[in-house]
């Protein structure tokens, strides 16, 4: 949440920024702003998107060498002009920009309005970035200084980049809970809060660690930690292009992001699912096989779209393994006090790795002694290093603010996971290991398959667009894709749809069903179908529309259904990686037709690093 960008060096600041906002976006759009200093300080902000900020600016006074920009995700203060970032201090002097929550901001801001400061903002950040002021001037010390001070003093999570009029030769940056990459140039530095600014102009980064410092110049990069002694920058090289990052053609990132799924699974399954030598090479499971196959208990724990995916995982697991899972929401976990005992594993789950909440719940189960294994997208994020062990998803960046092709890089993993413990343990034959092995190798050529025509998930989107709810029902693995479905809906067309099991809609939502509810079934041939075909049948007599996700060759379901959306043939633990591509779509062009902004819907943001 929030998106951070940061310049110094030998260019003009103001293009390196506003390009790096942009690439940013998707971590909020509530407003956009920028800071630089010339020979004075400068600050542009405009409640929006980044080219609301770029339109309202005249290029002629946006010259400097150094800048600071900010998109902003609201927390404290609605999206206005006002609350906007960068924050000026009340001298005028110091500007910053922050991603994070402030907790005690309250107390604080009493404090300095007793002093007499007063706040142009509802923010935290302009409460922070005052109090630093004040520290500066009461005790006569550096603005490092007093930033050190300030930050023992606050509770929260924060990235902060901060600005001295009268030293434009250095940006300071802090860092707890909420992201920060270092690029380092040739005489130049770039700071953000993800590497999509950066990667144009070097691939060397410095990912800052929580507690840490920077400060940051032209030519000389410093880390500190709290106790202002110098840490050594730990320089990794991007593994990463630009036309990852760029829409490449596609009309979204969305569709751009579902369509790379062949490619992204496959670059998942590479080197690591071996069928022809019955093998799958997965080094941090096979560096912890022991604890990992005796388990006494899985914890899936993770949020969105990504607890769908612990849920796909706690059926494999069950299957596979025999070994109980349990899935939570993070943010349900870590407020509890959940029983942690020997022997059990924290499986977490995360596209961004920097979730809050997944976060924190796991700093809570580390302590607790529990062992955790994440599955993880984005390289070197919090919770790929919180982790004890772990497998990337390598899903590439995603951009899209709905989650399409993490999710299904989470399901090749965890099915991965499941098969190499399952076989190892015992719990599964060869000959079903071999199979599943088979099938899993197969998806991108299935999706492919799915993708290469989809006039007729547009044509039924077309027809049901003006609905204003939608039901989607499933069974076994496939209920939570019916819960995937409806969130995606959700979320990129603002349409009200409720996933349940198939079996659960006749004790309650089945009161629902009209001649003007859509109903999706996600209803592909597995051990449930007989079942599902008589919910189909309940909600066909009592009028409903029936929107139905089948196998390619089966006839019942087709026959009953209103419209179908057909996937091809697998086994019913692969099925969630290939049911899932049409729902994906289904919402993609409803939000679509509706005129929604479907990569950046309303109220979200990509990667959620507040509570
Ligand atoms: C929905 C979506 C969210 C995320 C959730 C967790 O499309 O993207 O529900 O899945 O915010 O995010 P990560 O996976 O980054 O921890």
């Amino acid at each position: 949440m929030c998106g951070i960008v940061g310049y110094i060096g030998f260019r003009d600041a103001y293009p390196v920024v506003i390009k790096g906002l942009k690439r940013l976006e998707y971590r909020g759009y509530d407003s956009a702003g920028i800071a630089l200093i010339d020979e004075h300080l400068k600050v542009f902000k405009k409640k929006g998107k980044v080219a609301d900020l770029e339109e309202s600016v005249n290029i002629k006074d946006v010259a400097g060498k150094i800048g600071i920009g900010h998109t902003r995700w609201a927390t404290h203060g609605e999206p206005s002009d006002r609350n906007a970032h960068p924050h000026v201090s009340n001298n005028g002097k110091f500007a910053m920009i922050h991603n994070g929550i402030i907790e005690n901001y309250v107390q604080i801001k009493n404090e300095l309005q007793r002093k007499g400061y007063s706040f142009k903002s509802d923010t935290d950040t302009e409460v922070l970035l005052n109090f630093i002021e004040d520290i500066k001037l009461n005790n006569n010390c550096s603005l490092e200084e007093a930033l050190r001070i300030a930050l023992k003093r606050i509770v929260g999570a924060y990235c902060i980049l901060l600005i001295d009029e009268q030293d434009p030769s250095t940006i300071i940056a802090a860092r707890k809970g909420s992201p920060l990459v270092i690029g380092i140039g040739k005489g130049e530095h770039f700071l953000a809060s993800d590497a999509s600014p950066i990667i144009e102009y070097t691939k060397e980064v410095v990912y800052v660690n929580d507690y840490e410092i920077a400060i940051v110049k032209a030519d000389e990069l410093v880390l500190k930690n709290l106790g202002n002694e110098k840490q050594t920058p730990f320089i990794t090289k991007l593994d990463m292009d630009l036309a990852e990052i760029e829409k490449g053609g596609y009309e979204h990132f969305m569709l751009k992001e579902i369509h790379e799924q062949p490619e992204s699974i496959f670059d998942c399954l590479r080197g690591r699912l071996l069928p022809n030598e019955g093998k799958i090479v997965m080094n941090g499971v096979e560096n912890n096989l022991d604890k990992l196959q005796n388990a006494s208990r899985i914890i899936m724990v993770a949020c969105g779209t990504s607890w769908h995916a612990g849920l796909v995982a706690e059926y494999v697991f069950e299957e596979l393994c025999r070994i109980p899972v349990e899935v939570e929401y993070a943010s349900e976990f870590r407020y509890r006090n959940p029983v942690i005992n020997n022997g059990d594993v924290i499986i977490a789950i995360s596209q961004s790795g920097e979730t809050a909440d997944t976060l924190v719940a796991l700093e809570k189960a580390k302590e607790q002694g529990a062992f955790i294994f994440g599955v993880v997208n984005v390289v070197g994020s919090s919770i790929a290093r919180i982790s004890h062990a772990g497998a990337y998803t390598h899903s590439g960046h995603e951009i899209g603010v709905a989650s399409t092709k993490a999710f299904t890089g989470q399901l090749a993993v965890l099915i991965m996971m499941a098969l190499k413990i399952g076989y190892s343990k015992g719990t599964i034959t060869e000959e079903r290991y071999l199979q599943l092995m088979k099938d899993l190798e197969s998806v991108p050529q299935k999706i492919k398959q799915i993708l290469q025509n989809t006039d007729n998930i547009k044509a039924i989107a077309n027809k049901y667009k003006d609905a204003h709810d939608f039901l989607y029902l499933g069974r076994g693995y496939n209920f939570p894709i019916a819960l995937e479905g409806a969130l995606k809906l959700k979320e990129i067309s603002y349409i009200h749809a409720e996933g349940y099991p198939a079996a659960e809609m006749k004790h309650g939502p089945i009161a629902l069903v009209d001649e003007n509810l859509p109903v999706v079934f996600v209803a592909t041939k597995d051990s449930y179908y007989e079942k599902i075909v008589s919910n189909v049948q309940e909600i066909k007599a009592r009028k409903g529309k029936v929107i139905a996700v089948a196998t390619e060759g089966d006839t019942i379901i087709p026959g009953m259904a209103n419209d179908t959306l057909f996937v091809p043939d697998t086994d019913e633990i692969i099925a969630p990686l290939l049911s899932v591509i049409p729902l994906q779509l289904l919402s993609y062009h409803v939000g679509v037709m509706k005129g929604y902004d479907v990569d950046k819907p309303r109220n979200l943001a990509k990667s959620v690093t507040v509570e």
